[in-house]
């Protein structure tokens, strides 16, 4: 791995994933995000991993896709290099995955941080979709998940004036869960992580899977899938074992089984 930097055991079952083109401000080429993609899975296989943490540097998390190569691209040539197609991959980790943000994250960087599946940021952390300012519209799912995230009016806003939104701001309208000083963040990512790590990682991925489809679905659906998967942690070793351990009056052992 050449544009990011890979730790599988950065606390026990947390890994941490760094972006690693610290001069351009971590901007997105398609090499950065292969190798994202190809970590990604290999972490989803890992059974000493459970929850992952994507981060950028304190300056950045990521600007954006990376402009200057893609300034001189055709629409076919966009279309042939079929980016995205590396984000679908990366949307389908079945691990938790946590961003960390500080700085920049803008773009296709807001986008990341959004692919993740919660964000802790750091009260410097600035969050926008600018592509508008360079002639062009988020491409990395910005329009659906942003909109989604913030609501249809302040998504209308960032998106059509590229206008970056303050940490703080980003936690009102529910697109972070958590803004800490800068000192924290990562911190308070692992410490969200290691907690995450403790429970049942079937439930974990089973709960993961149930939320998502909400975006897809409408609620009947959505509700029988969610019984699918709740009947289906019956099947676990760790539910036997996390209502014993209530019942004992005990901490709970997940072993993953
Ligand atoms: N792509 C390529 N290079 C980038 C970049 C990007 N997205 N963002 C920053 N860089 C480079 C700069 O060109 C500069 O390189 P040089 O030193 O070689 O000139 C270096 O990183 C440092 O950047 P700045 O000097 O601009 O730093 P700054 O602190 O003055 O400004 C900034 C920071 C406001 C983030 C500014 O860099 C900026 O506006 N970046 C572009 C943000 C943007 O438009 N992102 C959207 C990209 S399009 C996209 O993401 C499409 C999609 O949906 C997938």
């Amino acid at each position: 791995m050449e544009l990011i930097k890979v730790t599988e055991q950065h606390e026990p079952q947390v890994a941490l994933i760094e972006l690693n083109r610290p001069k351009e401000l971590n901007a997105l080429n398609p090499q950065l995000m292969q190798e994202m993609r190809d970590a990604l899975m290999d972490l989803d296989k890992n059974e000493n991993v459970r929850v992952i943490v994507i981060t950028g540097n304190e300056k950045a998390f990521a600007a954006g896709a990376d402009i200057k190569q893609m300034s001189d691209k055709s629409a076919i040539d966009m279309l042939l290099l079929d980016q995205f197609s590396t984000w679908d991959q990366i949307r389908k980790t079945k691990k938790p995955i946590i961003a960390a943000v500080s700085g920049f994250a803008l773009g296709g960087g807001c986008e990341l941080a959004m692919t993740c599946d919660m964000i802790i940021a750091s009260e410097t952390a600035k969050f926008g979709q600018p592509e508008i300012k360079i002639g062009v519209i988020p491409g990395a799912g910005g329009t659906q998940r942003l909109t989604k995230a913030v609501g249809k009016a302040k998504a209308m806003e960032l998106i059509l004036t590229g206008r970056f939104i303050s940490a703080e701001e980003a936690h009102f309208y529910g697109l972070v869960n958590k803004v800490v000083p800068i000192e924290m963040y990562l911190k308070e990512a692992f410490q969200m992580a290691k907690e995450i790590a403790q429970m049942s990682p079937i439930a974990v991925q089973l709960g993961k899977e149930a939320i998502n489809r909400s975006f897809e679905t409408q609620l009947d659906e959505g509700l029988a899938f969610e019984r699918k998967n709740f009947y289906m942690t019956f099947a676990s070793e760790d539910q036997k074992e996390g209502m014993k351990a209530f019942i004992e009056k005990r901490a709970p052992v997940f072993k993953g089984k």
